[in-house]
This record gives structure tokens, sequence and C-alpha cells, in this order.
């Protein structure tokens, strides 16, 4: 073997796509109740739009870019996350002129070079949603209670909503400064990146990975106290409006995630399981990011999931299920062949999934084929039977055979195996 994939990029096979699929049909049911509205977007920018919106003292920007230069010496980055480029398409695109609140969603790949283990990849997947132009508190519960919906959705249970506010640049400015003079008192016991960054930008301190400095947090002074009274006005707001909707939270003052853009609100759901791997999806407000990169006034707020994540929780609930054609066409002899093949085209545009053999094999072959691919019922077609105009049903379960007329047989079976469908699905749900 010559190749293998590249370390933390993994391929989804066919047995594992259900969940995928099945997770992308209850977004778009879900997403689309709440108003929500597909972009695809590129999955590479010029580095800057994300050094300047991620920051430069975050994990994802001092180490986990994917980075090539053009021929002039300009770096375009693999994007590590989506929210950088939604706020770009939507300055470009001048999609504010759409109306004055816009609600999105991305799904697709992202790419961060890191360490990868259990739940953590170098290529993983988003589903991303984003709404602009509402300051909250009411699109903060909004956008909450459309994730917590779908989470719901796909039966998921044990997973805590985690909530803190994070102040706004007047708030934020008092909170820094103490959290400065904190770690200045307690250096020795810091890394050699968070002694860095207790004086460039102390927030991200809360990131580390480093037990040393984990710990050193853990009696840190947090954001609570220093938040200004309409920031405090904002966070009790959305969390009145959150118990309303019946939806569960815990306070949690050191989650500060870790991108530099948030104001306000900040939040994340995470699984009963210990370990850096048990966010679900994290999101916040960034009422500032807009502006920053060159577009208006918009205060904005958004979330991602991981999607390997979970679909790993979603595996936990039930076991993929794996779907089977509704028949298998089995010719014997090459004029019986032919009548087949345009056959199974029929029945495949009247939305059947039928199989066949290509390789004009014995009858046992294609009975074994047609077990082997879980087939329950098999058309057997012979040149003798075309001659009486007849073909072969047979039952896979019970193995009983019947004559079939072929006059008038694309509508007869469709009505069948639509029907058994039907019952398979009623039994599957
Ligand atoms: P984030 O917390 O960096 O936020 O990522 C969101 C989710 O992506 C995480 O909770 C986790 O489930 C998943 N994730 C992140 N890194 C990896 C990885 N290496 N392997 C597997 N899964 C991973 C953001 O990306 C923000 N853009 C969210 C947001 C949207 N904030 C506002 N709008």
């Amino acid at each position: 073997m010559d190749f293998a994939a590249i370390k933390g990029f993994k391929d989804i096979l066919p047995a594992e796509i259900e969940p995928w699929q099945r997770l992308d049909r209850t977004v778009r049911a879900v997403f689309g109740a709440f108003g929500f509205r597909e972009m695809k977007l590129p999955v590479m920018e010029w580095t800057e739009l994300f050094s300047r919106s991620i920051g430069q003292d975050t994990d994802i920007v001092s180490k986990e870019m994917y980075t090539l230069h053009d021929s002039k010496g300009r770096g375009m980055t693999l994007r590590p996350e989506a929210t950088a480029s939604v706020c770009r398409a939507y300055i470009q695109n001048r999609l504010h002129q759409d109306g004055p609140v816009q609600k999105f969603f991305v799904i697709g790949p992202m790419f961060r070079h890191e360490n990868p283990q259990k739940g953590r990849f170098r290529q993983f997947h988003q589903i991303d949603a984003e709404i602009f132009g509402d300051p909250g508190p009411r699109s903060d519960a909004d956008l909450i209670v459309m994730l917590l919906h779908l989470l719901d959705s796909l039966s998921l249970s044990g997973l805590t909503l985690h909530l803190n506010t994070l102040g706004c640049p007047e708030c934020r400015g008092g909170f820094r400064d103490a959290l400065r003079s904190y770690l200045k008192d307690r250096s020795e016991g810091l890394c050699e990146d968070c002694t860095r960054r207790a004086g460039t930008n102390p927030l991200r301190v809360f990131d580390c990975k480093a037990e040393a400095c984990r710990n050193l947090v853990l009696k840190a002074p947090t954001i609570l106290d220093h938040v200004c009274s309409a920031c405090r006005d904002h966070f009790q707001a959305l969390q009145t409006l959150l118990r309303d909707a019946g939806i569960g939270f815990e306070i949690n003052p050191r989650l500060v995630r870790g991108l530099d853009y948030y104001t306000r609100t900040a939040f994340e759901v995470q699984t009963g399981h210990s370990g850096a791997q048990n966010a679900v999806a994290g999101g916040g407000r960034y009422d500032g990011l807009v502006r920053q990169l060159g577009g208006g006034d918009q205060p904005a707020i958004g979330f991602a999931i991981g999607v390997e994540r979970l679909i790993a929780l979603m595996n936990e609930v039930a076991q993929p299920r794996t779907s089977v054609p509704d028949l298998y066409v089995a010719a014997l002899g090459e004029e019986a062949a032919r009548k087949a093949f345009a056959l199974v085209a029929e029945l495949r545009k009247a939305g059947n999934w039928v199989e066949m053999d290509y390789a004009s094999r014995s009858l046992k072959a294609q009975l074994k084929h047609a077990d082997r691919l879980g087939a329950g019922r098999v058309l057997i077609l012979g040149d003798n039977e075309l001659a009486m105009g007849k073909g072969l049903l047979r039952d896979m379960g019970s193995k009983t055979q019947e004559e079939i007329p072929l006059d008038g047989l694309v509508d007869r079976l469709t009505r069948m195996l639509g029907a058994e469908a039907r019952i398979r699905a009623d039994k599957d749900a």
C-alpha cells in the first residue's frame, strides 16, 4: 500500500454514512423551521481574515492553521471555522440589504492542525449557524432553543448547556486588568505560552490544556465580577427566556471559548464525559466582528456543532441503520439480460432501489449476490419465461416463488415494493 490518508484526515465509508445523512435531513428540517438559509462557502480564505477575526494569540491562529502561499506570497488558509467566512460573505455580498435580520447556516469540513485523538481530527465537519442584525437577548435565546431542539430531535440526552457572558469591550478591560495582575503574581506556575499570553491576552490562559495552567485559573477572578450593568441585564434576560422555554443550563464563569471575537453571551453544549473533547457545540455573540472586518455595525451571534462528536453520540443511542435494495433482478441468458437491463432502468425511474448483476453469472451466483445485498425479493427472468411473457418473483425470506406477468410489471412491482418499504420504515421508526 503506497498511500494512506493523511494523519487526522478520515474516510467516512458507506457503512458509516447513515447517521450523517439522517443528521443532514434533521438539520435542514429544524433550521428551516427557524428561517435559516443555507450557504456554501469556499474552504480557503486569505489568512488575514482568520488571524484578524479569531485572534493572533489563540491556539487556532498561532498553532493550528493550514496555510499556503500564492505566487505573490499572500497567505491562504484552509478554514479552521466558518464564522469568519460567513461574515466575509455577508459583507462582500451586502447581505444586510436583504433584510435587517439574516439567518444563515453552513455545513462542511474545517481544518485545524491539532493532535488527533478521540473526537479530535485535523479535518472535521461543522454545522454552523449565524444570526446577523439583532443585538439580543431574544436572538441569543432563539438560537440556543434551535440548537437544543435539534439535539432533542436526534433523541440525544445527557448533554448540558453551559452559559457565560464575556462582557463588552467596556467591562472586559477591567476584567482583563484583574486577571493580568492575578496571573502576574503566579507567573512561575504558567507554561511558556501562557506566560506570554498573561501579558498580551490573559483571557486565552483559560483555554490552556496544560494542567498547571488549568489549576491556576480555577481560582482566578471571573468576568461575572466585572460585567457592566447593560451586560448583566442582557445575561439575566437571556436566562429568563431560556427558563421560560423550559431549557436547563449551568452558569460556567470560566467558559471563555477559544476565539477572540466573542462579546457577551458564550455557550457550549457538553457531554458528561470528562476531557477536552467534551464540547459537542459551542458559540456566542460577536457584536464587533462585522465592523472589525470592514462591514457596518451589525451585531451577530452563532454556534457550530462538531459533526463527528455529534455522530458518535447518535451512534451510542442507535446503531446506524443499513438500508437494503427493494428488488434484485436476476437474468438468465443474453436475451433476458437485455430485457432485464431495460426493466431495471424503468423500475428505478419509478423510484425503486433495484440491483442487478453486470456479469451474466449463474442463477446461483446471482441469488447469492442478492442475499448478500439483503434484497427481500428477486425477479428471475429466463429466456423461457420471457417467451411466455412471465417472470418468477422469489421471496428471499420464505424462499417461495410465484409467476408474475410481464405486462404491467413496473406498476405492479412499484406498488408492492412501495407498500413493503412503508412497513419496513414504520418498524424502524
Ligand atoms: P469551536 O468551539 O472552535 O467554535 O468549534 C465548535 C465545535 O467544533 C466544537 O465544540 C467541537 O465540537 C468541534 N470541533 C472543533 N475542533 C475540532 C476538531 N479538531 N475535531 C473535531 N471536532 C472539532 C467555532 O468554531 C465557532 N466558529 C463557533 C461559532 C459560530 N461561534 C459563533 N458562531
